[in-house]
C-alpha cells in the first residue's frame, strides 16, 4: 500500500506526503523556527529571539515539586485538572483581574496556553466560521485556525495607533461568517496593551454581531504602567469570553506546559471533552508547580517584572538611539521598532543583522498583517547582552545608510 500511494503522489520514492490531511499540508511551518534555524550553529550570537523568560522557575515552586515527586504524587489527575489548582486559578483571577469563575465547571488547567487555544478554537469552528484575528500576533492562531477547518481572517493594525484593535477596523472585515475574535493583549509581538476605555468600544461590536472572544491574556502579570484589563471584565463579555491563560510568561515557567481556560460552562465542558480524549490531564507536577506559583509566588514574579520594565527601558532607548522609530512597548516583553526607513524588508534586516553583526531577531513579517517594516526584539536577556545588540544594530542602521547614499 505504501509503495502504490508513493508512486501516485510522483513525488519520489522517499515521500510520504501523499498521505498527509490536506489542511496539514497547506499550513507553512512557523517563520520563527525557519529564521532560526538559520542562526542555529553560529557562534557568538545575541539572541533576542525567543519569547521565552531568561529566569529559571523560582525555586520555591521547583521545590514544591520536588517534594511532591518525592511523596509518589506521579498520577493522573482528574481531567479538569486539580480541584486544589482550579480553586487557586479561580481566586487568582478575582483578586488581580475582577473576574469571577466557578473552579468546578468554568475552569479547566491545559498543558500550556497553548493547548487552551487549540482547545477554544476546536470547540468553537464549524467549517467555514471566519475567525478574526488583530494582527500582527502571535503565530499560532491563523495555523490553529486553519487545521480547525475556520477560514483566518486578519485585521490589521498599525504602529501610529500603538497596534491597539479599533471598532472600526474590526467592524470592517465583520461578515456574515464572521463567529470568534482572538484577542491577545498585552501582544505578542508589538507590547500593545489595551485599557478600558480602548475595550468598550470593541466590546459594543462583539454584542452587536453576536461573536464569541478567546482572549489570549498570557502576558496580563507583564504591563509597566497600567494594569490589565481582562476583557471577560467588560459589561456582558463574560459568558461570550474564553479567557486563556497560563504560567509560562509571568511565573517563568515554559517547560512546565501549564495553562488554563476559562469560560462558561457549557463551553468550557466542550472543550474537556476534546482535553480528555487527547492529553487526558495537564502534568501532574506540573499542576503542583503551578498551584505553588499562585500561592507563594507573587513577590518573586513582582521582581521579574520589574526586572522586565528596567530592561523594557533600556532596550528602547537603545534602539531610539540606534536610528530606529520604536513605540513604547506597554506590556510583554517585546520591543517592536520599525525598520522601514532602512529600505530592507523585515526578513533582509533580520537575515542581515543575523549574518553580519550576529544579533537574532524576529522579522516583523512572520506576525501577519501590518507586521511588516517591524523587527521584534525580546528584552527577556541580560542587560550586558541588550546593550551589545542595540550598539550592534545602531553599527548596521549607520552602516545601511552609508550604503543607501553610495
Ligand atoms: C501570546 C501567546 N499565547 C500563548 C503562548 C503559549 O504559551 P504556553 O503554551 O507556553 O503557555 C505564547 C507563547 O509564546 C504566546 O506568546
Amino acid at each position: 500500500m505504501i509503495t502504490n500511494k508513493t508512486q501516485q503522489s510522483g513525488a519520489g520514492s522517499n515521500s510520504m506526503s501523499s498521505y498527509l490531511a490536506p489542511l496539514v499540508q497547506q499550513i507553512q511551518p512557523s517563520g520563527i523556527r525557519k529564521f532560526f534555524d538559520l542562526a542555529a550553529g553560529s557562534k557568538d550570537i545575541i539572541s533576542l529571539g525567543v519569547g521565552e523568560p531568561d529566569f529559571k522557575t523560582p525555586w520555591h515552586v521547583r521545590e514544591a515539586c520536588v517534594y511532591s515527586l518525592e511523596r509518589g504524587f506521579t498520577g493522573y489527575t482528574s481531567n479538569a485538572g486539580m480541584p486544589e489548582l482550579r480553586e487557586g486559578i479561580a481566586k487568582y483571577l478575582q483578586t488581580r483581574f475582577a473576574v469571577e469563575y466557578n473552579p468546578e465547571n468554568q475552569i479547566i488547567a491545559t498543558v500550556g496556553g497553548s493547548e487552551a487555544i487549540d482547545l477554544a478554537l476546536r470547540a468553537l469552528i464549524s467549517p467555514g466560521d471566519e475567525i478574526l484575528i488583530p494582527e500582527p500576533c502571535y503565530i499560532s492562531y491563523s495555523p490553529i485556525t486553519a487545521i480547525g477547518g475556520g477560514i483566518p481572517v486578519g485585521i490589521e493594525t498599525f504602529g501610529e495607533n500603538n497596534f491597539k484593535l479599533t471598532a472600526e477596523g474590526l467592524e470592517a472585515k465583520i461578515t456574515p461568517r464572521s463567529k470568534i475574535l482572538i484577542l491577545c493583549y498585552p501582544s505578542n509581538p508589538t507590547g500593545a496593551i489595551m485599557s478600558r476605555e480602548d475595550w468598550e468600544p470593541i466590546a459594543k461590536v462583539v454584542e452587536k454581531h453576536d461573536l464569541i472572544v478567546i482572549s489570549d491574556e498570557i502576558y496580563a502579570e507583564l504591563t509597566y504602567g497600567s494594569n490589565h484589563v481582562s476583557f471577560a471584565s467588560l459589561p456582558g463579555m463574560f459568558d461570550r469570553t474564553i479567557l486563556v491563560s497560563g504560567f509560562s510568561k509571568a511565573f517563568a515557567m515554559t517547560g512546565w506546559r501549564m495553562g488554563y481556560a476559562c469560560g462558561h460552562s457549557d463551553l468550557i465542558s466542550a472543550m474537556l471533552k476534546i482535553h480528555q480524549y487527547t492529553v487526558m490531564c495537564a502534568p501532574s507536577m506540573g499542576q503542583v508547580a503551578a498551584l505553588e506559583a499562585l500561592t507563594n509566588g507573587m513577590e518573586e514574579k513582582d521582581r521579574m517584572v520589574d526586572s522586565y520594565n528596567q530592561r523594557r527601558r533600556l532596550i528602547v532607548k537603545g534602539l531610539r538611539d540606534a536610528g530606529l522609530e520604536c513605540h513604547e512597548p506597554q506590556g510583554a516583553f517585546y520591543a517592536f521598532p520599525s525598520i522601514r526607513h532602512t529600505g530592507l524588508s523585515s526578513d533582509e534586516f533580520a537575515q542581515r543583522l543575523l549574518r553580519e553583526y550576529k544579533v537574532a531577531a524576529v522579522p516583523g513579517s512572520v506576525f501577519g498583517l501590518g507586521g511588516e517594516g517591524y523587527l521584534r526584539c525580546s528584552y527577556a536577556t541580560s542587560v550586558a547582552q541588550l546593550n551589545e545588540a542595540v550598539e550592534r544594530i545602531g553599527v548596521f542602521v549607520r552602516q545601511l545608510e552609508q550604503e543607501r547614499t553610495e
